[in-house]
């Protein structure tokens, strides 16, 4: 469920008309909606309301506005971050310090130390080394850092080859059967509570089964840890849970995935921790743009349309689908390839499909943008870097500026030794 309406024909983003944004402040834009977003953060609460112990951390890489995340931090949420800039994001967005996870594969001490002094509540260990640079950190600023082991539990995602991350042969964690030994030393090193276990194993997954594969292995390693005499109070099921795309897609609810949670890990006795991010946000956004031309093609005529690959970068990354609909239907259909304006063939965001009929000039909407969207844009092609809008009722506010082509090359300079 989500705000984004027709009313009287017209795309709305809870009360306000699309037209209005794209009016005011031009196109492409992301559109927000804040009661879809409290609402997604509700629902997924209300799905653990049986497990006694739980943490809930916002995996704020697949959208971390500043605007979104204070949202999400009033809802009680936490951040999982994967870099400095994510940590400094949520901390400026109101998140307390404790309920923030480290995740990430290739931490710098740098960021690791940053960790220490902002005082944030658990870093996931993604291989002995960096536990160990942890501890030397921690050490030397007389501290002690709260930390997991994130395992690999060897377990097919289902999902595109590209955000699986639980097979063995991917780069995240440490091999299930390598923890015991690495858990045991790491947790012998000054300056490191090592107090359990993390996993993700991919993302966008539409059935639970490798989920439930996965946490039950890591049940076992749980016990196998207390019975070589470690203390584990924490255990992170990472994120992963997908949404719709399509209309017809038909992903496990978040009800779904809490029932197997609590079913799954009633005997554990640990704090759960989530990391969700796409459940939460994907559907809380749209992607606005402006059909720039119509034009015939071999197959079937080209929609081209004002966004591109650079401020949606999932088609042309994952042959990703978004629902693609006119802010202002007339009810007839054509089949078209809908493209964008960056010169290359993988800047395709459908390819003939079946869509409402627009004309140069209409407005049209890329729909569950909200995660994974504005946060992998780019300038190519020196493209602006596309703004992004929070609705809020009747009310809309720019939570991010669109960055001028001319902002972005002023960043530049030509060597003075280039004559
Ligand atoms: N926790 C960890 C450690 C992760 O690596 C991720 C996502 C999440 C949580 C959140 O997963 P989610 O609940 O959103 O599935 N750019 C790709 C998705 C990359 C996901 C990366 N990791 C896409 O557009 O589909």
């Amino acid at each position: 469920m989500d705000h984004f309406e027709y009313r009287d024909g017209v795309l709305h983003a809870e009360d306000i008309p699309l037209p209005q944004i794209a009016e005011e402040i031009g196109t492409p834009v992301y559109v927000y909606s804040r009661a879809t977003l409290e609402r997604h953060a509700q629902v997924f609460a209300d799905a653990l309301k049986d497990i006694p112990k739980k943490h809930i951390a916002f995996a704020i890489k697949c959208n971390p506005n500043l605007g979104v995340l204070r949202v999400l931090a009033r809802q009680g949420y936490g951040a999982d971050v994967v870099s400095g800039g994510e940590l400094e994001r949520a901390l400026a967005a109101g998140m307390a310090a404790e309920d923030i996870v480290f995740s990430g594969v290739g931490k710098t001490r740098a960021e690791l130390a940053l960790g220490l002094d902002r005082g944030i509540g658990q870093f996931n260990i993604e291989h002995e080394p960096e536990g160990v640079a942890l501890s030397e950190i921690a050490v030397g600023k007389e501290t002690t850092a709260r930390a997991v082991l994130r395992v690999n539990p060897d377990v097919d995602a289902g999902t595109h080859a590209k955000i699986s991350t639980g097979k063995a042969e991917n780069k995240f964690g440490v091999g299930i059967d390598a923890a015991p030994a690495i858990f045991d030393r790491l947790s012998a090193l000054p300056g490191l509570k090592m107090r359990g276990v993390a996993l993700h194993i991919g993302s966008q997954l539409t059935s639970l089964d490798p989920l439930e594969a996965a946490f039950a292995r890591v049940g076992r390693l749980v016990a196998e840890l207390r019975a070589a005499g470690h203390s584990i109070t924490h255990v992170d099921l990472g994120g992963g849970l997908g949404v719709p795309y399509r209309p017809e897609d038909n992903p496990p609810t978040p009800a779904e995935y809490g029932a197997m949670v609590a079913r799954v890990t009633k005997d554990w006795d640990v704090t759960l921790m989530f990391e969700p991010g796409r459940v939460i946000a994907g559907n809380t956004g749209v992607l606005l743009t402006e059909v720039l031309w119509v034009k015939p093609g071999a197959v079937s005529p080209f929609v081209i349309v004002d966004a591109a690959m650079n401020d949606l970068a999932r088609p042309a990354l994952y042959d990703a689908y978004h629902d693609f609909v006119a802010v202002r239907p007339t009810g007839e259909k054509m089949t078209a390839s809908i493209v964008g304006p960056v010169c290359e063939t993988g800047d395709t965001f459908a390819r003939d499909r079946v869509i409402d009929k627009v004309a140069a000039g209409d407005l049209a909407a890329f729909r569950t943008a909200g995660a994974y969207g504005a946060t992998m844009a780019s300038t190519y092609n020196s493209r602006s870097l596309v703004p992004e809008v929070l609705v809020d009722g009747d009310r809309y506010v720019t939570v991010a500026d669109r960055i001028a082509a001319g902002t972005i090359m002023a960043a530049e300079r030509v060597p003075d030794w280039i004559d």
